[in-house]
């Protein structure tokens, strides 16, 4: 069955407006994606009839959205494959999941002298967070290096693991390469020297599917928006046994069981422990209708759809004269470029005067750039709702930069 690509466009409102008199070509999806009307339409649904405080109240509007809420934790949970919803920890996004992590385990699990792998090709949301927990638990940070096709160098790995080494943080997709890091081997062997291995899954999740029992993760984390969901919300996966050791993080409302000015607190039980104050719920609505709408249309689908048009795009990309493309040939996702030695913010510039939305800059990846000796470069990004003609506006686009800027 081919993939209803028209049907899809159609469930994209924000697809069918102009940017600067054209129409819109969205390729910076991996950014943040954009979201479907039935995402849109179950939040508003949410606000409109079903909103009230959770966890807090006895009267029906509470319970119910109280139940909704926790209704969403079990969808992600079977989204990802986790044994059991209480291994689902909502937070705001990565970000916040990897801080979590990095506050909680880090701070109580880790000890001075203990060493976390993390790659070259990080985010800086896995490098920051071990960074400032490693200077303040006097842990070290190993770098594991790549090739030069932008891929993990595997033959590295036994030599960064030492009887100290404790955890690795590692992405599943590069957010600047797309290169699809293989954590099927890589993480049984992880865990074969005694590893915790934490998954950063921000640019996987929408694009193959993820079963984190097989995969044997300790954590995986991801965000909503780049799922076709909201902002500022997100999911922490933990394995329970490693959940239950982990103290929690903020304080306040919600992660309490017991709260005395003179005996202090107790609190709650994973992952509500780690849930303090009110929670963004009309988030979490939306994430709910996302990981539906995903999977109506099934992930392989997805996957096969997206595949075929990232080939297209490699091949016609590379028929533009002067274009450095990086990263190994199978990626999924994005596409990091330069245009001869003309700035990533100069192209981006020309590009958004003909409509297509790309992003420039350091991707949150400075590391990265300075891997290839680069400031900054140029990414397109490819969701389920991009076409070949879009891919056709970019090359074109980027064949008449080239002219106008010589
Ligand atoms: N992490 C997002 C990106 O890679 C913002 O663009």
């Amino acid at each position: 069955m081919s993939f209803p690509l028209e049907r899809v466009r159609a469930d994209f409102p924000v697809l069918s407006r102009e940017v600067q008199g054209k129409p819109l070509a969205y390729l910076d999806s991996a950014a943040s994606a954009q979201k479907p009307r039935q995402v849109i339409e179950r939040e508003v649904e949410f606000y409109q009839h079903g909103y009230a405080a959770v966890h807090r109240g006895i009267h029906t509007l509470s319970a119910e959205a109280t139940e909704q809420m926790e209704n969403v934790r079990v969808q992600v949970a079977d989204f990802i494959h986790a044994a059991s919803a209480e291994e689902i920890v909502f937070v705001k996004g990565t970000t916040e999941a990897i801080n979590l992590v990095a506050n909680t385990f880090g701070r109580t699990l880790l000890s001075p002298g203990d060493r976390i792998i993390i790659s070259e090709m990080e985010h800086h949301a896995n490098i920051v967070p071990w960074q400032m927990i490693a200077k303040e638990r006097g842990l070290h940070i190993d770098v594991w290096k790549l090739t030069p096709e932008g891929e993990l160098d595997l033959s590295l790995f036994d030599s960064l693991i030492t009887p100290q080494t404790k955890l690795l943080a590692l992405a599943h997709v590069s957010n600047v390469l797309g290169t699809v890091n293989p954590i099927e081997t890589i993480i049984p062997k992880a865990k074969a020297a005694g590893l915790t291995v934490l998954i950063d899954g921000a640019q996987a999740v929408m694009h193959h599917k993820v079963d984190v029992q097989a995969l044997d993760c300790d954590f995986y984390v991801f965000s909503g928006h780049k799922l076709y969901g909201p902002t500022g919300i997100g999911v922490l996966y933990g394995k329970a046994a490693l959940l239950d050791q982990m103290p929690p993080w903020e304080g306040g409302g919600s992660m309490i069981k017991h709260v005395s000015l003179t005996e202090g607190t107790t609190f709650a039980k994973a992952p509500w422990r780690f849930e303090a104050g009110s929670p963004n719920t009309g988030g979490m609505m939306g994430l709910g209708a996302a990981i539906d709408y995903v999977n109506a249309l099934g992930l392989d689908a997805i996957h096969e759809y997206e595949q075929e048009l990232m080939q297209y795009a490699l091949a016609e990309l590379a028929q533009v004269p002067g274009i450095q493309i990086y990263g190994p040939a199978n990626r999924a996702g994005v596409i990091a470029f330069n245009l001869g030695k003309h700035h990533a913010y100069d192209v981006g510039s020309f590009l958004d005067q003909y409509g297509i939305a790309i992003r420039t800059g350091h991707h949150c990846a400075m590391p990265l750039m300075s891997f290839f000796g680069v400031p900054s470069m140029c990414r397109a990004s490819l969701a389920m709702y991009n076409t070949r003609d879009e891919v056709d506006r970019l090359v074109a686009g980027l064949k008449r930069i080239s002219q106008l800027l010589g």
